[in-house]
């Protein structure tokens, strides 16, 4: 067995494979279908500071290698995910990443000193970049100074890792994961969905009740992997790289661009056991090459 073992931040891993926040409910919808503990990392739901009802549906619409959703951050609050949803966290042994989202640099702030108060909470990932939201998200993900702004308060009421989860939909990612870096962040994740949307020609509605949505899965990957290798270049945090990993050699793209660990998202839809298939595909493809540590791999890109 190679050593899959990785650091985000003073965070330790046993392996680089984390689910991607949104796709794995709480962690115990999928409790009955995989052990979790084998996994690196679980990244819950965002959670915001009130009840989210959501968009209006449709919420959901499958395109060609990929599919769109319009949730809108719909959860019951961070009271109740802290009585009902933690207690199933906590007895886990593997860390647990709380994502949070806010309409106002102080809602995102507030979140993160409640959760951080709580020893089961190991990480906080600050989600600036939900395509999805009414107000907030991707508006703060999407500008460096807001972003910045955010980041640097939320930084002020938190002592545990600090993951900052960016947007593909904005001019210049590496720019704001800069920002962001320079505010405090010790750790970014990327990418968000990719702002989308499809239309019904019989009726000529948009199939998705919010109009647009958030294109997830294989057809995004190659923008993600552009993005980690770029925000790569110029920051010196580590990264999570996500967006249509599906196998492990999609993962093993996203570490050799220069990411430290990866998130799957979509897949679980898919095939629950996809994060465990990832998982050892990795190993098998490090035994093979003889590489003793999934480290040596990080941003081993070669370009002559
Ligand atoms: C149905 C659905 C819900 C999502 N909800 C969230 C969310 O609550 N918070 C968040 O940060 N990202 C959310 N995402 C984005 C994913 O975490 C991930 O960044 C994105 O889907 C790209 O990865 P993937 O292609 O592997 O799904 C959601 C994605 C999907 C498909």
């Amino acid at each position: 067995m190679a050593d899959l073992s990785v650091d985000i931040a003073g965070l330790k891993l046993k392996n680089p494979v984390i689910t991607a926040s949104g796709t794995y409910g709480s962690g115990k919808e999928y409790g009955q279908l995989i052990d979790i503990n084998r996994l690196g990392a679980v990244c819950v739901k965002t959670v915001t500071l009130k009840p989210v009802a959501g968009n209006r549906p449709p919420r959901l619409w499958e395109t060609p290698s990929g599919m769109l959703n319009s949730i809108g951050l719909q959860n019951d609050g961070v009271d109740a995910f802290i009585a009902n949803d933690l207690p199933y966290l906590a007895a886990l042994d593997t860390p647990i990443i709380a994502s949070i989202a806010g309409t106002s640099v102080d809602d995102c702030s507030r979140l993160a000193k409640m959760l951080s108060a709580l020893p089961e909470i190991d990480a906080i990932e600050l989600n600036i970049s939900c395509p999805n939201a009414k107000a907030g998200g991707v508006i703060f993900g999407s500008d460096e100074k807001l972003a910045a702004d955010v980041v640097g308060k939320t930084r002020l009421a938190t002592t545990k890792p600090l993951i900052v989860k960016l947007t593909p939909n904005t001019g210049d990612i590496a720019a704001v994961a800069v920002a962001c870096e320079r505010a405090g962040a010790d750790a970014l994740s990327l990418i968000n969905t990719v702002l989308g949307m499809a239309v019904d020609i019989h009726t000529l509605r948009p199939q998705l009740g919010n109009v647009v949505g958030g294109l997830s899965g294989p057809a995004v990957k190659p923008i993600a992997v552009r993005m980690v290798w770029e925000v790569a270049r110029n920051v010196g945090v580590p990264i999570i790289g996500m967006g249509g990993i599906m196998t492990a050699a999609d993962a093993l793209e996203f570490i050799i661009a220069g990411a430290t660990a990866v998130a799957v998202g979509t897949a679980n839809f898919v095939d629950p056991q996809a994060p465990i298939k990832i998982i050892e595909g990795i190993n098998q493809y490090l035994e093979k090459k003889s590489i003793a540590t999934v480290s040596e791999l990080m941003g081993a890109l070669k370009i002559d």
